[in-house]
Order: C-alpha cells, then structure tokens, then sequence
C-alpha cells in the first residue's frame, strides 16, 4: 500500500525504514531550498494545473489538480516488481539484486549519479522560459516537466540514500550544490551547462536531449540491479509527457509556418514572424548532433563493462525478440569512419564495446520517425522541403569523428571549408537574435504567440482555453 499522504509520498514503505525515512527528511528542506533558488524563475506562488503521481497503477499515477509548484508532492515510486532473473550480460540467468553487490557498487553509483545530475541540471537550464511561454497551455507543459525531472531526482536520490550508505548521502547532497554552467562546479554532462532561453531550444531540448534521456533510462530499466530497473522503469512514464512536449512543440512551429506561407506564399516567413523551415533545419543539426554526443564513444570500454556486469543493457533487452544474443561476446559492429586522406577506414567494433552504438541507432529511429510525421505535415501543405537528421559524423564533440568536419550530409570538409560553411548548417548568432525576437508571452487563456499553433487538445480533456495558470499578480 503506498504511504501517500507521509511527508514523503512513496511506495516503497519508507515508514518501515526509518533511518532512511529520517535521512530523506533532512534532505527534503535542502532540496525545498534549491527548488526555489534555482527552480522556474517567477512562478512559485501561481497555481499550476499539474499532473503528480500519486500511486504508480494505471489509475492513480496522473491526478490533476491545481497546486504552486513549491508544494507539489515529489515522490518516490517504484513499479511493482516484474523480473525474477537478469537477462543479460554474463550473469544472465542469474537472481535479479537488491542489493548492491560491493563489486559493482563504484560503477552503479556512478550511473546513478550521471542520471541524477541531468534532471536537476535541466530544471536550472529552463528556469527563466518561463517569461516567455507562448501560451498558458505551453507554460504548464513547462512546469509539469520542470517538476518531473525534480521527481526523477527524488528517484535517483532515494536509491544513493538506501543502498550506497554514506557515500551515497554525499552524492545527494553534491546533486544540490553543483549548478548548470556554474564555473568552479558545473553539472557533469557537458549539454547540461549551457542555458536554454528560448522555446525553440525548449522543444528541441525536450525533443531530443529528453529522449537520450527515455534510452538511458531504458537501457537502466534492464539493469539487474532491480531497485534502479524499478524506478527508471516508472520514470519513463513520465519522461513520455516531455518527448510529447517537444514533438508535438515543433509540429505546431511547422504548421504555423506553413500557414503563414499558404497566407503569403512570396513573403519572407522572417517578415511575417514565423519560423523559416530552413531555419528550425540548422536546430535540428544543432540538437540532434550534441544529443549523439550523449551517448559516449562508440568504442568504449565503459559501455563494454557495464554490459558484461548486467547493469546497463539495450533498449527493450528483455522485450524485444529481435535481440537473441544476450551475452553480446560475438560478432561485431560495423561502421564506416572516413579518413581525411584515403580510403575509408572500415571498423569491427567488438559488440560490447559498441553498445553505445547499439543505443544510439534505437535513439536515431526513434528520431527519424519523427521526422517522417513532421514531413507528412509539409508534404500535404504542398511545400517543397524536407527535414532530415544529419549524418552521424556531423558536428560531433565525442568519439571518433570529434576531431574532422563534415556537412550534415556526410560528406568530409576541411576545416576551413568547415569554417566558411559553418553558418548554413548551424544557427548563427544573427538567427538566434532571430528566434530570441519572436519570443512574447502570452498572458491570457487562449492567446497564443504569433510563431506557433495551438496545440489540437488540451491537458487531460480541459479545453484548449483553460486556465491552465493562474497568476498571484
Ligand atoms: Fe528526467
Ligand atoms: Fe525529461
């Protein structure tokens, strides 16, 4: 039965431990703290309709009420044990764990914690968007996952708290004292340092970098480590609503293009407020490329070691029937690496070692899929253009292709042609000012800011007009 109305809504017993339950405590008032230092800028005393999860059956996870954002229950959920034995790696067929095995415990640790860091770290990066929502629908949608990933940090440091002891309550407390592009103690992940102001960085953000997010998460959710498969497992239900976001975010940027043009097919959409197609391309280039990098070298031997531990597994592992080979210990992973003076250079990357690779390609799907919808959009509008997903050489900071240039086709530059082309594949500081001018909030239930449509349905069958914000001011 889940303790939902303890100070610490959870179910996984907590009044049973009460160590743990007294640690977490005294954690809650820091984290309090940090919330409304570094949470969504301006909006602690408005009334937000938010979703929170007040039990994780199909039920009762998505209760929907207004609440200031300070006094949301951030919980900690489980799902229900589901798995008996590990499915892969070399302790396949082995018990699932509850408990860490001391072996194990400096490289999960360091997964957690690598985890953990992004959803405080994406909390710090939003905080001011809030200024310029286009809509009250879209301000919400803020806030819901500004809250989620404070909830994933719960998660994350309610697992440091119960099975890594001391060291693990020092994790909990760093998790609140490192800060996004802070100087002397920035967050871990290179992405989480950079500030994201705009909304169309949002959408993106939440597009791609939040489903690098769903594939770690879901690589975890395999883990044989069952408390962490357990809570990433409930995280992904959440982490849906923000791939959501930024999906369905840049369909409605499209479709208001799309109007604008069909409005006037010879002006400039710049002129008529819109964003150009050409425009939201170079975002694309620009998230999708740093998302690759999330995902670590493609050769790594971290990856290899995680793996072969039973810690961090594919996507859908266990699910999908396409995976036959659990073990991973043959057969290689092929991939072609241009060379700036030669015939490409061909690769074999050992399957364990490419599992950084195998994670990516899920990802890289998942993404394309996208895409196809968006083009299906522009495609019945009777415009000629189509977006696409760079190659995986471009723009890369990690792995092999981190050290040559490419265009977003693939195609090997060198660096001063990289440089001189930089500005068509990229968003440039002139398009940033660009996209930076079209941001206005909008105040009242049912405006919506020039550059995007509205979103087809509201939250949780309200209308599209609802007050999903109600303003103390
Ligand atoms: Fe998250
Ligand atoms: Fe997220």
């Amino acid at each position: 039965m889940s303790e939902l109305y303890e100070r610490i809504p959870n179910n996984v017993n907590l009044s049973d431990t009460p160590k743990l339950q007294r640690a977490l405590e005294h954690w809650l008032p820091d984290y309090l703290t940090w919330w409304q230092e570094m949470g969504p800028d301006g909006f602690q005393e408005d009334q937000i309709y938010l979703r929170t999860a007040v039990s994780v059956e199909a039920s009762g996870w998505a209760h929907f009420d207004y609440v200031k954002m300070p006094d949301y229950r951030w919980g900690i959920f489980l799902t229900p044990p589901e798995r008996k034995t590990i499915t892969f790696g070399d302790h396949a067929g082995k018990d699932v764990w509850n408990e860490v095995p001391g072996e194990f415990r400096k490289d999960l640790r360091r997964l957690i914690v690598t985890q953990a860091d992004t959803e405080p770290a994406s909390v710090e990066q939003q905080r001011h968007l809030g200024k310029t929502a286009p809509s009250l629908y879209d301000l919400r949608n803020l806030f819901q996952v500004n809250v989620e990933e404070g909830r994933h940090l719960w998660a994350m440091v309610y697992l440091l708290h119960s099975f890594f002891g001391r060291d693990g309550r020092d994790e909990a407390d760093e998790l609140l004292a490192r800060r996004s592009g802070h100087q002397d103690s920035p967050r871990i992940l290179e992405a989480f340092n950079e500030p994201i102001d705009n909304w169309l960085d949002f959408f993106c953000f939440t597009m791609f970098t939040d489903r690098d997010g769903k594939y770690q998460l879901a690589a975890l959710a395999e883990s044989a480590f069952d408390p962490l498969a357990r809570s990433t497992q409930f995280m992904l239900t959440e982490e849906a609503h923000h791939l959501f976001v930024g999906e369905t975010g840049i369909s409605r940027i499209i479709k208001r293009t799309l109007e604008l043009m069909h409005e006037d097919s010879n002006e400039d959409i710049r002129e008529a407020g819109g964003v150009p197609l050409d425009l939201l391309q170079k975002y694309i280039n620009r998230w999708y490329s740093a998302c690759l990098d999330l995902f670590g070298s493609e050769d790594s031997s971290n990856a290899a070691i995680y793996f072969s531990q039973s810690l961090k597994g594919r996507f859908r592992e266990s699910k999908d029937d396409n995976i036959q080979d659990h073990m991973a210990l043959e057969g290689y992973y092929a991939m072609n690496c241009p060379t700036p003076n030669g015939p490409p250079d061909n690769k074999e990357i050992p399957l364990r070692r490419a599992m950084n690779c195998c994670l990516q390609d899920s990802y890289t799907k998942d993404c394309a899929r996208a895409l196809r919808k968006w083009n299906a959009l522009i495609k019945r509008a009777g415009v000629n253009f189509e977006l696409t997903l760079p190659s995986r050489y471009f723009n890369r900071g990690i792995g092999f292709f981190a050290n040559m240039s490419f265009t977003p086709s693939g195609e090997l530059l060198t660096q001063e042609e990289d440089s001189a082309q930089r500005k068509a594949f990229l968003p440039s500081k002139e398009d940033r000012a660009y996209v930076d001018s079209l941001m206005v909030r909008a105040t009242q239930p049912g405006e919506i800011a020039n550059w995007i449509a509205p979103p087809t349905q509201g939250i949780n069958n309200q209308p599209i007009d609802f007050e999903y914000v109600k303003s103390k001011g």
